[in-house]
Order: structure tokens, then C-alpha cells, then sequence
């Protein structure tokens, strides 16, 4: 079945973050923050990707913890198939977290070094009981490794045995065993080769023409951001300082900064 584009799945509404950077030594009483999010709203709809993209502390990372729930924001509201997280039942919150999954940067410290990759990619299957025991969990992690390009034999290496590109396949397989409706991809590729990063980038593109999964796609690198999504959010110092269809955003900028980003992109 197609992907219905116009059902929103996630929505971030007028989000702010602050984050102390000073507190009285006595006291704890905050004497200095700052604004790591501004005013920022968003959606995110189904089969679709969202790209943001900014400078280093611009705030990407931020702002797609606060969607995925990892993180909570000072001010504003995040809104999952319409309903508010901070209204949901305790049952409706554990399907919102379950829905959104992450995968970030560097895949051999998000995997758990003390475990095979076997046992890594079925935590989350059995902490959401999502099987009824072991053997049905591994035979899941088994389809999931495949389905994302490896041997299912690599479940019995731990991670500092396999290349970066072949982790983070593994960490792709560990938050799609969950099935989730949405992926926060936090600058997925950015720790790997050239040549790895355009395998990831098409598994990650061919994973959602099959699942109808919706990605919101943080990246540094312009060009990347381009290729994998639809809509564009530039930020720069924690506020959007544009938005629109990829395409447009990086033929036709309108803002000074995403101008200067993608300047400096062609130059390097
Ligand atoms: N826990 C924290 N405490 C204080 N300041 C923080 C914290 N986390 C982030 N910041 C600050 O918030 C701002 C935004 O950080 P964020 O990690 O969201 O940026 P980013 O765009 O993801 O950067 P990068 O490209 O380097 O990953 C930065 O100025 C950062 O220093
Ligand atoms: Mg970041």
C-alpha cells in the first residue's frame, strides 16, 4: 500500500530549550542559560523525509531528541498521530517512543560493546515484549539482519569485531525490529567512508519505499540532506531560518545563511 503523505505522524509545535549553563554554587539557582531551540514547529508526515541541517550547535541534535521524546523541551508541544505526549496514557507514550527510533552517529558506541550484535538488535524486542521469549527474538533479529544487507551469522560477533558501516547496518536493524512509523537518523553517515556512506544512505532510502517509513534526517553536510529528503529546515543558532521543498531550498535560497552553507559545501 502507498504511503498516505498527508497524514502527519509527528508535529512539533513552537518548541523552546534551555539548557543551564551556570547555576549558584550555593543554591543551584540558574544564573546564566541559553537557548539551544527557538520558536521551532515542524511536521513530519508519513513515507516522507524531513532534513534539517545547520552548522555545528545550531541545535539539530536538540531538536530531534525533543520530537523522539529522548530529551524534554523547556517550552512548546510535541504531538504524536494528534495527540499531545504529555496527555497520553502511560501505554499510548510507550507506543509514541516505540513508533519514533533514532539512529545516530557513531553506530559502535550506540551498540552495547559487552553484548553481541545478536543480543543489541533483540533488547528492544524483548524489553517491549514484543516476542514471547528468545528463540522468537532471535529469529527476528535474524529476518531484520538480512533485511538490511548482512549475514545473519553476524549476530555472534560483538561490536568492536565488525566495520563501522556493517554496525550501523545493525544499528538500522535494531530500530527497525520495533517496526516503527518514524526514524530520527542524527547524522547517520558522518562517522563513515565515502564509499560506505552511499550504501547507507541508499538502504536507508530503499528501507523506506518498502515500510512507508517517515525519517527526519539531521546532517551538517547540505548535500546529503538534499539527497534524502523531501522538506528542508535550515537552523542556525537554534532558530529556522528557512524551510521548503529540498529541491528548491538548494536551487533557489532565500536566507543569507542557507546561502553561505551551500556555498561553502560546493567549495569544499
Ligand atoms: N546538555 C547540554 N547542556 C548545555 N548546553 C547544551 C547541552 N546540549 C547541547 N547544548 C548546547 O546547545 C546548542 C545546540 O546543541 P546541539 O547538540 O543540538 O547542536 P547540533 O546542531 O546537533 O550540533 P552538532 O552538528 O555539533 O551535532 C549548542 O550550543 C550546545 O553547546
Ligand atoms: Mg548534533
Amino acid at each position: 500500500m502507498e504511503a498516505n503523505k498527508n497524514e502527519i505522524i509527528l508535529e512539533v509545535k513552537n518548541i523552546r530549550k534551555e539548557y543551564a549553563i551556570k547555576k549558584h554554587f550555593l543554591t543551584g539557582r540558574v544564573l546564566e542559560k541559553i537557548a539551544a531551540v527557538k520558536n521551532t514547529s515542524f511536521e513530519v508526515r508519513e513515507g516522507m523525509a524531513l532534513g534539517i541541517v545547520g552548522e555545528s550547535g545550531s541545535g539539530k541534535s536538540t531538536t530531534g531528541e525533543i520530537a523522539g521524546g529522548l530529551q524534554r523541551q523547556t517550552y512548546g508541544s510535541i504531538f504524536y498521530c494528534g495527540k499531545n505526549i504529555d496527555e497520553m496514557s502511560d501505554y499510548e507514550y510507550q507506543e509514541y517512543r516505540r513508533n519514533v527510533q533514532f539512529i545516530f552517529q557513531d553506530p559502535k558506541s550506540s551498540m552495547d560493546p559487552n553484548y553481541t550484535i545478536g543480543d543489541n538488535v533483540s533488547f528492544p524486542v524483548l524489553t517491549l515484549k514484543l516476542a514471547k521469549n528468545k528463540n522468537e527474538a532471535y529469529k527476528l533479529v535474524s529476518e531484520m539482519l538480512e533485511r538490511v544487507g548482512l549475514n545473519e551469522k553476524i549476530k555472534n560477533k560483538y561490536p568492536s569485531e565488525i566495520s563501522g558501516g556493517q554496525c550501523q547496518r545493525a544499528a538500522i536493524a535494531r530500530a527497525l525490529i520495533v517496526n516503527p512509523r518514524v526514524i530520527i537518523c542524527d547524522e547517520p553517515v558522518s562517522a563513515l567512508d565515502v564509499s560506505i556512506q552511499a550504501q547507507i544512505l541508499n538502504l536507508l532510502k530503499q528501507l523506506q519505499k518498502e515500510l512507508k517509513i517517515s525519517y527526519i534526517f539531521i546532517s551538517h553536510d547540505i548535500g546529503v540532506v538534499n539527497y534524502m529528503s523531501d522538506t528542508i529546515l535550515v537552523m542556525n543558532r537554534g532558530s529556522i531560518v528557512e524551510s521548503g521543498e529540498a529541491r528548491e531550498v538548494l536551487i533557489n535560497p532565500q536566507n543569507e545563511y542557507t546561502k553561505k552553507l551551500i556555498n561553502s559545501a560546493f567549495i569544499n
